[in-house]
């Protein structure tokens, strides 16, 4: 019997987008598969620009989990459409009778000005870090919410909070990635569902493409690699895990929580004028007194009228 503390024995889990070296997603399967997880290593084997083909893929890491011992199988399925990413889900539901676990790391991130990047590639981006994980929450949760269990690890970029050049896109796409997983883990609440966004940081694949060589080695010197990042990702896995709608940031095994906060309110005024604005915003923006933002409230389940539509497999 193992002494290991944190164990997946019993775990069903996938990873998607886990089959480059050195990839982050490929740290997190074999960390869960060594602690006992069934994995689905998935990856539909493009490049970090969501074009071409690239490395030796899932199988590869597949097969180096079965040789140390551990359970895998290899998915090729995109996760930016709806029907290829419940094939990702059908492949663990029906190798393994379950699935408790899905870590959604599948990424592309061509680095382009606002006015430069490619419609193409505006929706590529969307579709894989956006629509994915849409895609994937939404394949993942029938199950997770009838076995009363789930762990939902989103993955998000410091780029989306951080309103960088060249990443407009993608910082739309992961932001919205938090904003699914805020509002996932309120849902998900009642169904034992736990959802997190992780924010990492290592030296992989997608960044030895898109940076140059000195920004690559200077983050392998500074020991930003994959496998500093994969004990958070699968700590946020992980059952004994209870925090959710939480947006984690982790590099070089360093771990900190990323929140949203709002300023205190101005004083409310009936009779605001425009004229009183810039007096008005410098207040407003007085960041003295600030506070995280409130999570979302139950009190909606009572106020809101009952959705009416199409059946929503439809
Ligand atoms: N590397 C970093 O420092 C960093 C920083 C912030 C966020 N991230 C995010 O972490 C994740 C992993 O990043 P990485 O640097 O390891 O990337 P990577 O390019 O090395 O690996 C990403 C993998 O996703 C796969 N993929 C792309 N589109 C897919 C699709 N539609 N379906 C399935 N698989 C698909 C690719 O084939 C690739 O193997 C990404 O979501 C990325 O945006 C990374």
């Amino acid at each position: 019997m193992s002494t290991e503390k944190f164990r997946f024995d019993g775990r069903v889990a996938i990873v998607t987008g886990a089959g480059t070296n050195p990839g982050l997603g490929r740290s997190y399967a074999l960390l869960l598969a060594s602690r006992g997880a069934k994995v689905v290593v998935n990856d539909l084997g493009v490049g970090p620009d969501g074009r071409g083909q690239i490395g030796p893929g899932a199988q590869a890491v597949v097969e180096e989990i079965r040789s140390a011992g551990g359970e895998a199988v290899a998915d090729g399925h995109s996760v930016a459409e709806r029907d290829s990413a419940r094939a990702i889900v059908d492949t663990a539901v029906e190798t393994w009778g379950r699935l408790d676990i899905v870590i959604n790391n599948a990424g592309i991130a061509p680095f382009a000005m606002f006015d430069e990047i490619t419609d193409q590639d505006i929706e590529r981006v969307v579709g894989v870090h956006l629509m994915g994980h849409i895609w994937m929450c939404r394949a993942a949760w029938p199950h997770m919410a009838a076995q009363n269990y789930g762990r939902l690890v989103n993955v998000t970029s410091g780029v989306a909070l951080m309103g960088m050049p060249t990443q407009s896109i993608y910082s739309a796409a992961k932001l919205g990635v938090i904003g699914l997983t805020r509002s996932l883990a309120s849902e998900g609440a009642k169904h034992g569902i736990k959802a997190n966004a992780l924010s990492p940081f290592a030296d992989t694949v997608a960044l030895r493409t898109m940076l140059k060589q000195e920004f690559s080695e200077r983050n392998q010197a500074a020991g930003l690699v994959p496998e500093t990042v994969a004990p958070v990702a699968t700590w946020l896995a992980h059952e004994e895990c209870t925090i959710s709608g939480k947006i984690i940031n982790a590099a070089g095994g360093a771990v900190s929580e990323a929140y949203i906060s709002q300023t205190a309110e101005t004083q409310p005024d009936p009779d605001l004028t425009l004229e009183a604005m810039p007096t008005v915003m410098e207040q407003a923006l007085d960041r003295t007194g600030s506070a995280p933002y409130a999570d979302g409230g139950d009190f909606i389940y009572d106020a809101v009228k009952p959705y009416e539509t199409a059946p929503r497999t439809a």
